[in-house]
């Protein structure tokens, strides 16, 4: 999740506005320092490199870029630069070195480019590329040479375009290029001698900054809003030149109208993309992250997928155990997962709380795979459960936010979730895509032991592909959740129940409400319920239930009304168009198989955050805890 900007116009006056002293005209800052600022703003999206590209009459274009932090780069003085772009990025493709960072150029250095997003098909477009020199191992760097071709009218299209002329314009390329790359993407290219930044948006977000004499461009109104608040937010599919005060937008080729709206958050809610706390704008950002997670990697026709990661041959023909270690949220993601290795992978698997992990005698190493599943890639208690289980000699392996982590370095092999810096302690988004990776890797190892036959890994896939969209579709019930916490938020104490995969979502549910509500929250497995808990309820401990596919929802749904019975509320996500009509409020959850109640913990992410809300609690910062704990 990298941010990306750029911007057309002479410089701004720092403090321009009305109280502006016309005669000194204040601090100045040049093109390349607006970009710079810029990308601080941006930093939260990601931090393993910065870079920037200016672009001037006579200078040409001016590239500078490095790994590390915004602030360790040192924007080149450009004097003439009239517009340039920059790129702050969180890795996916290659690890965070100087090489990898953007923007990335084509061979004779006249186009750069920055990105974000994922080019699924780099791949096959870097195969067909072969006469180019490659710097990176970046899946972005195919589309400055894409764009190289085009312009020098290499292609059968771009000579058709232009009536067989050689040369082509940067717009006309960017349109052709989109046309050849999959996934998701936002796209900033600058080409020497062109006064134009020329974007495109499928799938990543990209919004415009629209001055009287200035245009902005960037992932987020953060980026440039000291400067204008006027914005057009692009829709997937858009082609923009933005040039000093113009814009032009085009769709399927044609000129297109976008609203320009006005964007009226205080400074300090910025950084938070109009949102008051970092934990609900990463609950928002969940599609977007989980379709990072997901692209590229689903071979949804042939039933399998591509997580690029191997295994020494025979090895998970042999394999006797799956043993996840894990602290917290990643915890109950392992808990998810298990079940699904279980049934795809055909391997018993179970998931250990890493401070109690040891690796244990009746064993064999060699037939074990220990999977660390990690955000933050150095929680010292898994860490350590890594250490012991490499000291057993057993294979070892990370699914991790975090390239470049302690854990990464640590293990045989790692597959990264994808989800973008995560700044508040409460995890929601990472969990998403945690289980999105380990759901994958389960169908990955099922298909290579053949556990898992193709119609039966397609239909996992085809649900996965449709997650996205249906975590989507619950944010947009927002307004229902907060409902639901106002009505319940004074409750003595709140219990959450699911059976099967309805589990590990009912205790991370009943987490996230403790950790930031400070109400007592408990999660069950439901059948336990009448086992002790079910001697707590009373009508003040509203029930929270899992009811969806996955979840054995008609049982569940037997030890809820156990509860009712006893006078609690009953609250529940159930699969959209079945019938649970005693619940006192029901959530629907569209239509997703093995993932529903991984779509229905957003409803409880979302519940937790209102309840802690209504209280005024420090939700991104709730006492005592930490986003990384680094001591066992
Ligand atoms: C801390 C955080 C939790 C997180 C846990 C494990 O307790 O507050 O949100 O789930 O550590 O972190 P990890 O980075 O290993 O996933």
């Amino acid at each position: 999740m990298c941010g990306i900007i750029g911007y057309v116009g002479a410089g701004v006056t720092r403090g321009a506005g009305e109280d502006a002293d016309e005669e000194t005209g204040g601090d100045r800052l040049a093109v390349g320092d607006v970009i710079h600022q810029g990308l601080r703003n941006l930093e939260y999206r990601g931090y393993d490199s910065a870079g920037v590209a200016l672009v001037g009459e006579t200078s040409g274009l001016t590239v500078a870029k490095r790994s590390g932090e915004v602030d360790g780069l040192t924007v080149p003085e450009v004097p003439d630069a009239a517009h340039g772009i920059g790129h702050t990025r969180w890795s996916t493709h290659g690890p965070p070195t100087d090489a990898n960072a953007h923007p990335h150029t084509d061979c004779v250095g006249d186009v750069a480019v920055v990105h974000n997003g994922i080019v699924e098909n780099h791949e096959t477009l870097k195969a067909e590329l072969s006469d180019h020199a490659f710097t990176s191992d970046t899946d972005t760097e195919v589309i400055p040479h894409l764009l190289e071709e085009e312009l020098s009218g290499e292609t059968e299209a771009s000579a058709a375009d232009d009536g067989g002329d050689a040369e082509s314009d940067l717009l006309a390329a960017v349109q052709r290029v989109e046309d050849r790359l999959e996934g998701s993407y936002a796209i900033c290219a600058v080409r020497e001698g062109d006064d134009r930044i020329v974007v495109a948006r499928r799938g990543s977000p990209l919004v415009l900054g629209r001055g009287e004499d200035a245009s902005f461009v960037a992932s987020d109104v953060t980026a440039f809003l000291e400067h204008t608040r006027d914005v057009t937010y692009l829709e997937d599919g858009d082609v923009a030149a933005i040039a000093p005060g113009s814009v032009d937008i085009f769709a399927d080729g044609e000129p297109v109208e976008r609203e320009i709206e006005t964007v009226t958050w205080e400074a300090n809610a910025a950084e938070k993309g109009g949102y008051d706390h970092y934990m609900r704008k990463e609950i928002h950002e969940q599609p977007e992250a989980l379709r990072q997670t997901l692209a590229g990697r689903l071979d949804v026709d042939a039933g399998d997928v591509d997580l690029d990661v191997s295994f020494p041959p025979g090895f998970l023909a042999d394999l006797e155990e799956i043993r996840i270690v894990a602290c917290g949220t990643s915890y109950y993601a392992g808990r998810y997962a298990a079940r699904l290795f279980e049934e795809y992978a055909g391997v018993r698997t179970t998931v250990e709380i890493a401070s109690e992990y040891e690796f244990g005698a009746g064993r064999t190493p060699d037939r074990t795979l220990v999977v660390a599943v990690t955000q933050s890639g150095e929680t010292a208690d898994t860490l350590g459960a890594v250490r012991r289980a490499n000291a057993a000699g057993a294979r070892t392996f990370a699914v991790t936010n975090t390239l470049g982590s302690t854990v990464t370095r640590e293990v045989d092999g790692t597959a990264f979730i994808r989800a973008g810096p995560e700044i508040g302690v409460a995890a929601t988004k990472t969990f998403a895509s945690q289980v999105a990776t380990l759901a994958m890797l389960s169908v990955a190892v099922g298909r290579d032991r053949g556990a898992l036959a193709a119609a039966d890994a397609r239909t996992v896939l085809e649900d996965l592909r449709g997650l996205p969209g249906a975590v989507q579709q619950v944010l947009d019930e927002e307004a229902a959740v907060r409902e639901a916490a106002r009505e319940y938020r004074d409750s003595e104490a709140f219990f959450f129940v699911g059976r099967a995969l309805g589990v590990p979502v009912a205790l991370e549910g009943a987490l996230k409400l403790k950790e930031i509500s400070y109400d007592h929250a408990e999660g069950f497995a439901a059948g336990e319920l009448k086992h002790g808990p079910l001697a707590l309820v009373t009508p003040d401990t509203p029930v929270l239930a899992v009811l969806t596919e996955g979840g054995r929802a008609r049982e569940t749904m037997n030890n809820v009304t156990e509860a009712q019975t006893r006078g609690a509320p009953a609250l529940g996500c159930v699969t959209a168009g079945s019938e649970f009509d005693t619940l006192d409020v029901a959530f629907e959850v569209p239509d997703v198989g093995v993932v529903e109640p991984l779509v229905a913990n957003v409803y409880l992410q979302l519940f937790a955050y209102h309840v802690a809300n209504e209280k005024g609690r420090p939700i991104d910062k709730p006492r005592n805890l930490a986003k990384s704990v680094t001591v066992e």
